[in-house]
């Protein structure tokens, strides 16, 4: 049966290993599997602007052997003009797999309920799943496991946040949010989360003191406070976000080598301090990489399984 990947939760843990393991192997040998060949057709579509996810599904699809179909919704008739039902009956005739950047979760499980090829969810409003993909491996790769390491993540309860809970605990983590008041992830991904954990000895917490979240950790991430669509509340969030800075004070109170992760775009000076996003800690260049390793591993496994 057709698997799709809308939410980090869509895996089990086993199969986040699987996929991850997948990537260290095709990080080592790029272009040993060509899953693609032909070429396929991958639709990649974006409702909202990007530069990672749009380099790194385009390279990973041809490094797979297959042709990256780049769409920017507002040049179709997706959303506005033609339903995503059926937009998603066209594409899945056509092409190999279905990549979608957009707002509203809902629309991705729609458009996975009417498509017989996989939906990979390139970023929503709710979640980021590939993006989380990517920061495991890059943990992975700099301290050799998952299972049992500490977690932060200092800022907004947005779609990062949500993937950092999940797969977080699918892989065994304990994850600790911290975020203004009025800021909290939504609460039914904390349940989720927590519901998750004690089948994998994660463990989760919410707080609203950055301080008590980085204490101790091995990792420690954040990201912007104000994610693409919430730009009118600009003023307002970087008001309510005053004191969630990662800088190298707060840093301070995690383990010594604890590493430092940033989806990107980063605003300096604003949730993170310059010195701490380019400073010794912070690997965000190899977790901005591997986007492409994972990727690729993640498109391979969803097509073994849709044949
Ligand atoms: N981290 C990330 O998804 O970056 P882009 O918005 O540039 O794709
Ligand atoms: N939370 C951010 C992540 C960008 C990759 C956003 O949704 O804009």
């Amino acid at each position: 049966m057709t698997r799709h990947f809308l939410k980090d939760d869509d895996i089990s843990q086993a199969e986040q290993q699987e996929i991850l393991q997948l990537a260290l192997e095709l990080k080592k040998a790029p272009y040993l599997v060509k899953t693609f060949a032909g070429p396929k057709t991958v639709a990649v579509i974006f409702d909202k602007t990007s530069t990672r996810t749009r380099v790194s599904f385009a390279v990973g699809i041809s490094d797979l052997g297959g042709y990256p179909l780049i769409i920017e919704s507002q040049g179709s008739q997706l959303g506005v003009k033609e339903s995503i039902a059926d937009t998603a009956k066209v594409l899945e005739r056509q092409v190999a797999q279905i990549v979608w950047r957009t707002y509203a979760q809902a629309g991705l499980e729609e458009m996975a309920q009417n498509s017989k090829v996989p939906v990979i969810n390139a970023l929503s409003d709710e979640y980021h799943p590939c993006q989380l993909l990517a920061d495991l491996l890059t943990i992975q790769e700099h301290k050799g496991t998952l299972a049992g390491l500490k977690l932060a993540y200092i800022g907004d309860g947005n779609n990062m946040a949500s993937s950092y809970l999940l797969a977080g605990v699918t892989a065994g983590m304990h994850v600790s949010i911290a975020t203004p008041v009025g800021y909290s992830p939504a609460e039914s991904v904390v349940a989720r989360a927590t519901h998750i954990a004690k089948t994998t000895g994660g463990s989760v917490s919410v707080t609203n003191s950055p301080k008590e979240a980085v204490t101790g950790v091995d990792v420690v991430a954040t990201d912007t406070w104000v994610s693409m669509g919430q730009e009118d509340e600009k003023q307002k969030r970087l008001n309510d976000f005053s004191g969630f800075t990662l800088d190298s004070e707060l840093l301070q109170k995690a383990k010594s080598d604890a590493i430092v992760l940033h989806c990107l775009p980063a605003y300096r000076g604003y949730e993170i301090s310059a010195d701490v996003l380019d400073g010794p800690q912070s690997v965000i260049w190899d977790e901005a990489e591997n986007r492409l390793h994972v990727q690729k591993a993640l498109m391979v496994w969803l097509a073994e399984r849709a044949k």
